[in-house]
């Protein structure tokens, strides 16, 4: 218990972890370097562990020699989390603090890990200058030991600390002493929205620093797009010569020298080998020139105005947290890659220095993010509290600044500092940015929550609707009080930070957005959130991997799965989001006019041509390829389009659907992705889908046997109506209308906004328990006329719903269904379609429509026409919440088959149908809270959906667009039945 009365000082000094100074003891910030000459020693390895409940820690006794201090510890991995590795658990909050908000002060409950190692020098490690202990990450703070002896202590989780041991290190047996606390006064400013995960989660190393080599160095490597030269400095702190063989430099440190470059940017990662020799050490440099402007309202790099296709990236890894190997780190670029993504948004802390330097190699634009968020503050009145405003905490902002400025100067990526995440406004932004300011005014600074834009040098904000978007684009956006301040803003670019939330299913409404980034110059794109779910791997009891979030890991307090709102799923599947987001951002855009025989083949690239392309084209009947060839794009500048010839349709083509589908693939393998890696594909329509035909003979007329009818094929229950079979296909439920859906997590919305949520109206008026009643059953000379009523229950609105049966000579039978709404619907339906139901064995599913991925109304782009083949169980999306999935557009046919080829073939009426099928019902999927929670039953549960709602991203963000809404409405549509025989 503290006695003190609130808002007094407190009475006795506060301990270190508690001070809101940054820590004591260390060397200052300087610039990160993967390789020299230097000798370097990894301490990452097995270090002995031990967790204590406060921050007393274990006592003094592991500081010692004697190797019976820690004889029966636990021993654990160094870098990594203790809470991953059985000691204690990690708990997940979006936005709360899990202390209470007294700052700098924490509870006495503070775990506290206590770790250890014992290390030998290499074989002649040099005896002459310095070595230096290097932390690049321990969450939150530590106090260090070596040989006994106290370094000093520090705050800042992901940022880089370092101590001078040299005078303390012994040829053998050093003894390695890190005391950990989970919580510290720097966890006020670590409120990110992600697990908490304490430890000393990055690497450990000693560096040695001979004599005479840099302390530190700054490169200075500009480009003028005017001339085509760059200009090379590199400032350093002891004299020494910088060398780029390729351009003929050799020039002092501090000296200036120009000379025709090609430039560094995301598209083309030009890097020039150099090396940086200091009388002590030599550093190898892989130097990038790029020059970033802001001019005429734009952020511009070598003169152009950039388009970022962006994502946000926390370093996630299921088994191991923010402990993220060199191998993951590679796969998420090559992962951004692979799918047109062009920038990363360090969300919410600076990543491991080595992703930076992937980032260099590979090619994206970066927003270096400061550790720094204190978001918990919002709930209190006016932010009271809030360490951004409040000047005992600004050395420690500084600090944060300093540490990631002076890490990741040398990046030619990192075009954009941010000041953090989520801090409301106050002085210490300020400073902060002053502080980069005055150190690089080579790149622009930026911060979003302040809506002044008092410190940033870009407007950005989260979660824009897109008509908001639209008005800023014009410069037209709301007014600020302040005419000066307003005037700073409406000058500056515009940035959408995060956007399109990707939890669950979804985001939708990408498309719309990408629209107005490439309509509004002053609209440089976005970043959507997030990269990846952090879903934490556990295991049922037989073995099988799922993912945790919130809540399953014995938290008394946590958001649930708002932690798994990634576009690649937590093992780093790309989710059907990454999948529409890559077709969305496609830089090279290929439409065309079929009825005039053109493609149009438009360059998106800031600057690259298209020269690293081969186009081909297919034209295909039905799904069926019919031919195939090469399309001769001459190369095109950043920003031209050609249009172009289509081959004439090919001779012979068998009448039907036919489309031209146009490929933008590489020519050649890159270091990203082999030769003929898909960047863009666009389709045309060559000939359209014919109008169904009228069944042929004259119409059957249904016969009443018993409790049965028949018609054609089929065989229906003469009492509800409800077909059972098909030319011996039994159904285990007969088609009728189903207007449910599992809920999304956009559908949920934001569970601290009740309005938002959809799926709330939706289970207020019981959707999920909607009644059938049958009214009548007419049998005529020319059909089975069923008349119904799907009622929600508890309310008095309707679907009076008409199935109209009918069967020609040609084994088919067809079913229009008609729909009008009774009552005041209150919001969108979720669904307008039909169920049925086929027994197990209906495993395999063959399809003629959008594919090969789920789609729904606003996530759709990257559905292309196609005939696809999966089985049931691969139409699902495991979501980690699951939810519903798995909808295919636009479906001209769909077949189901048993193991020996017996199945059902439903083909769309006028309107295509949207097509899912799982082995599990909507109410069982809707239940389910992990994918384990999902048993197979004995039916395959079909939809045929006439319409969907859209999917939006209200789980945070706007709900799908008007036009996206499934308004309950008069509608009709219809689908054929066929049975297929086996063989
Ligand atoms: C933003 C925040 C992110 C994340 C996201 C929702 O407001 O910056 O860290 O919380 O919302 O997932």
């Amino acid at each position: 218990m503290h006695d003190r009365p609130h808002g007094e000082a407190p009475a006795r000094a506060l301990p270190y972890h508690e001070d809101p100074a940054p820590g004591s003891g260390t060397l200052p910030a300087r610039a990160w370097w993967a390789e020299s000459d230097a000798a370097r020693l990894s301490l990452n390895g097995t270090w002995a562990f031990r967790l204590a409940p406060t921050a007393e820690g274990t006592g003094s006794a592991f500081l010692a020699d004697d190797p019976a201090a820690t004889a029966s510890w636990d021993r654990i991995a160094v870098p990594g989390h203790w809470v991953l590795q059985g000691h204690g658990a990690p708990a997940y909050t979006g936005v709360a603090y899990l202390f209470p908000v007294d700052p700098p002060r924490m509870p006495d409950e503070n775990p506290t890990g206590d770790h250890r190692r014992v290390f030998d020098l290499p074989e002649g490690w040099p005896a002459d200058g310095e070595t230096v202990l290097r932390f690049e990450g321990v969450d939150s703070c530590a106090r260090v030991w070596l040989n006994g002896q106290e370094l000093g202590t520090f705050q800042g989780s992901r940022l880089p600390h370092e101590f001078a041991v040299g005078h303390l290190l012994r040829k053998s047996g050093n003894v390695l002493a890190v005391r950990v606390h989970q919580w510290s006064a720097g966890s006020y400013l670590e409120d990110q929205d992600m697990w908490w995960l304490p430890g000393i989660f990055r690497d450990v190393t000693l560096l040695h620093r001979p004599d005479r080599a840099p302390a530190d160095f700054f490169v200075h490597a500009g480009y003028d797009h005017t001339t085509g030269t760059g200009t090379l400095r590199v400032d350093c702190d002891v004299p020494g010569r910088v060398t780029v063989p390729e351009l003929g430099l050799d020039l002092a440190t501090g000296e200036e020298a120009t000379a025709p470059v090609e430039p560094w940017t995301a598209e083309t990662p030009r890097r020039y080998d150099g090396e940086l020799v200091t009388a002590g050490e030599r550093v190898p440099l892989r130097i990038g020139f790029r020059t970033v402007r802001i001019e005429d309202g734009l952020l511009k790099v070598n003169g152009r105005r950039i388009l970022f296709r962006g994502v946000n990236r926390h370093e996630f890894h299921p088994e191991t947290g923010r402990t993220v190997d060199l191998e993951t780190m590679r796969e998420d670029v090559l992962l951004m890659k692979r799918h047109n993504i062009n920038a990363v948004r360090t969300s919410h802390y600076p990543p491991h220095p080595a992703f930076l330097d992937l980032c260099d190699e590979y090619g994206l634009w970066v927003i270096d993010e400061c550790d720094l968020e204190t978001h918990g503050f919002c709930w209190m009145p006016d932010w009271r509290g809030n360490p951004v405003a409040d000047e005992r905490w600004t050395p420690a902002l500084i600090d944060r600044a300093q540490r990631m400025v002076e890490r990741d100067k040398n990046r030619p990526s990192v075009v954009i500092w941010s000041l953090g995440n989520e801090c409301g406004t106050g002085a210490g932004l300020s400073a902060m940015a002053a502080w980069i300011r005055e150190r690089d005014p080579s790149r622009p600074v930026q911060y979003e929550h302040d809506l002044e834009y008092p410190d940033s040098d870009i407007f950005s904000r989260m979660y824009t609707p897109h008509d908001e978007v639209e008005r800023i684009g014009r410069r037209e956006e709301e007014p600020l009080a302040d005419p000066e301040l307003d005037t700073h803003r409406r000058s500056l670019p515009f940035l959408l930070v995060e956007y399109a939330h990707a939890m669950g299913n979804g985001p939708g409404g990408l498309s719309e957005y990408q629209r107005l980034f490439e309509t509004y110059e002053r609209l440089q794109g976005g970043f959507v959130w997030e990269w990846i779910d952090h879903g934490l791997a556990k295991r049922t009891p037989d073995g099988r991997v799922y993912y945790g979030y919130g809540g399953d890991f014995d938290e008394d307090y946590h958001d649930g799965n708002f932690v798994c709102d990634g576009l690649l799923f937590p093992d780093r599947t790309p989710s059907p989001g990454l999948i529409e987001y890559k077709k969305v951002i496609e830089p090279v855009r290929i439409t065309g006019d079929p009825d005039a025989g053109t493609v149009t083949v438009a360059n998106g690239h800031d600057f690259a041509g298209t020269g690293h392309l081969a186009f081909t084209w297919t034209y295909e009947v039905e799904g069926r390829r019919i031919a195939a060839g090469d399309l001769a794009v001459p190369p095109l500048a950043p920003g031209e389009r050609a249009e172009l010839p289509l081959p004439p349709a090919p001779d012979g083509a068998p009448p039907g659907e036919a489309v031209w589908t146009v490929h933008a693939r590489l020519a050649d393998r890159t270091p990203w992705a082999e030769a003929g890696h898909e960047v863009a594909w666009g389709q045309l329509t060559a000939v359209p889908r014919p109008a169904p035909v009228p069944p042929p003979g004259p119409a059957q007329a249904p016969r009443r046997d018993g409790g049965r009818i028949t018609l054609g094929p089929g065989v229906f229950d003469a009492t509800t109506g409800r077909l059972r079979s098909l030319a011996g296909v039994d159904l285990t439920e007969g088609p009728r209308l189903d207007i449910f859906r599992a809920p999304t997590d956009n559908d949920r919305g934001m569970h601290w906004e009740a309005d938002a949520q959809v799926s709330v109206h939706w289970e207020r008026i019981g959707l999920h328990r909607a009644r059938h009643r049958t009214d009548a059953v007419e049998l005529t000379d020319d059909a089975l006329t069923i008349r119904t009523r799907v009622a929600p229950n508890s309310r008095d609105l309707a679907l009076v719903t008409v199935y109209r049966w009918t069967a020609g000579e040609d084994g088919a039978l067809r079913l229009t269904v008609g729909v009008t709404p009774e009552g005041d619907w209150p919001c969108p339906l979720p669904r307008l379609g039909l169920l049925l139901g086929l027994p197990a064995a209906y495993g395999s599913v063959t399809w003629y429509g959008g594919g090969p991925g789920e789609a729904y109304p606003d996530t759709r782009a990257a559905s292309r026409l196609g005939r696809y083949g999966m089985t049931v169980d691969e139409l699902q999306t495991p979501y980690v919440r699951p939810q519903e999935n798995g909808a295919r557009a636009d479906v001209r046919w769909a077949e189901l088959r048993t193991a020996d080829g017996t199945g059902l073939r439903v083909t769309a009426g006028p309107d295509p149908f949207w097509f899912t099928a799982r082995r599990w019902t909507t109410g069982q999927l809707d239940a389910a809270e992990h994918t384990p929670d999902l048993e197979p039953g004995d039916t395959v549960w079909v939809n045929l959906d006439h319409a969907q709602h859209g999917i939006g991203t209200q789980s945070c963000g706007p709900a799908p667009l008007p036009r996206y809404h499934l308004t309950a409405a008069p509608a009709e549509f219809g689908v054929e039945f066929r049975a297929l025989s086996g063989g």
